[in-house]
């Protein structure tokens, strides 16, 4: 049983493709109402994005009701570059027997530019390939630690990440171009915190947010805008690259 939080995507894609190959199931946890029996399982994975060299917190929370097993337990994460010491810090709160990680393409538009199309196609590429190695581990049930955790880990995740949850998930500068936004009401539905709520036909954003920057990224009429600098760049979105 596979287990994964996606925000735009990415980590859906490695899942689904990764749960294909195993010949097991993949479950989005924004979605379950009851935390599973695991007792017929042959493993059991999770896949996540990386939010500021860690694990999201919905994730985190998962995990941590998860009924300890002894089953063959995997970990995947998806990042735009590096991973930190998050599958690390991890397998302190829940044994992991192998973790992984796949360079995707960066979702992060209210912090850079989107990626070029080449760069994306190319990502995407080697994740395909990544998959198919990591699928055939699973299946031997190999041990390990394949983790790209990047320059700096320690601080990065440990004082960064703190800094992020604590200060950077704010939904305060999130905004509608009301011209733009035609009240579909997408972004509402959407959200896996359901955060956003629908006033007059325009989306008002409450303060619990996850960053998984869905809303953003997904608005068909990108209409959605995060301060001063994301009405100029691109939003990513898996679909019109596969
Ligand atoms: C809030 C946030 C923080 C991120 N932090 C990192 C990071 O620390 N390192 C990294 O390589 N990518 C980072 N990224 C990029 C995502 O991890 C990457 O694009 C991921 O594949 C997105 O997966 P998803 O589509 O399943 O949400 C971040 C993205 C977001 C939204």
């Amino acid at each position: 049983m596979i287990f994964y939080f996606s925000g735009t995507g990415n980590s859906k894609w490695v899942a689904d493709k990764i749960a294909e190959k195993i010949c097991d199931k993949a479950y989005d946890i924004s979605e379950l109402n009851d935390i599973p029996k695991l007792s017929y399982e042959k493993q059991i994975g999770f896949v996540f994005p990386i939010y500021a060299w860690g694990v999201p917190e919905p994730m985190n929370l998962f995990i941590k009701k998860l009924k300890k097993t002894n089953l063959f337990t995997f970990a995947v994460c998806t990042c735009g570059a590096n991973a930190g010491l998050a599958l690390k810090k991890l397998s302190s709160i829940y044994h992991l027997d192998s973790s992984y990680s796949v360079i995707m393409p960066n979702n992060y538009i209210i912090g850079s530019e989107l990626e070029k199309k080449s760069i994306i196609l190319k990502k995407l590429k080697n994740a395909q390939n990544d998959i198919d190695k990591i699928s055939q581990n699973i299946i031997e049930q190999k041990n390990g630690y394949f983790v790209k955790e990047g320059m700096f880990p320690i601080i990065k995740s440990t004082f960064i990440n703190k800094g992020f949850n604590k200060f950077a998930r704010s939904t305060n500068h999130f905004y509608v171009n009301k011209e733009k936004c035609n009240g579909c009401g997408l972004c509402a539905t959407m959200c896996p915190i359901h955060t956003i709520e629908m006033h007059n036909g325009k989306p008002t954003w409450n303060d619990k947010c996850y960053r998984c920057l869905r809303c953003i990224n997904k608005c068909p009429q990108v209409a959605i805008q995060y301060g001063k600098k994301t009405a100029k760049r691109g939003r990513y979105n898996i679909d019109e690259y596969l």
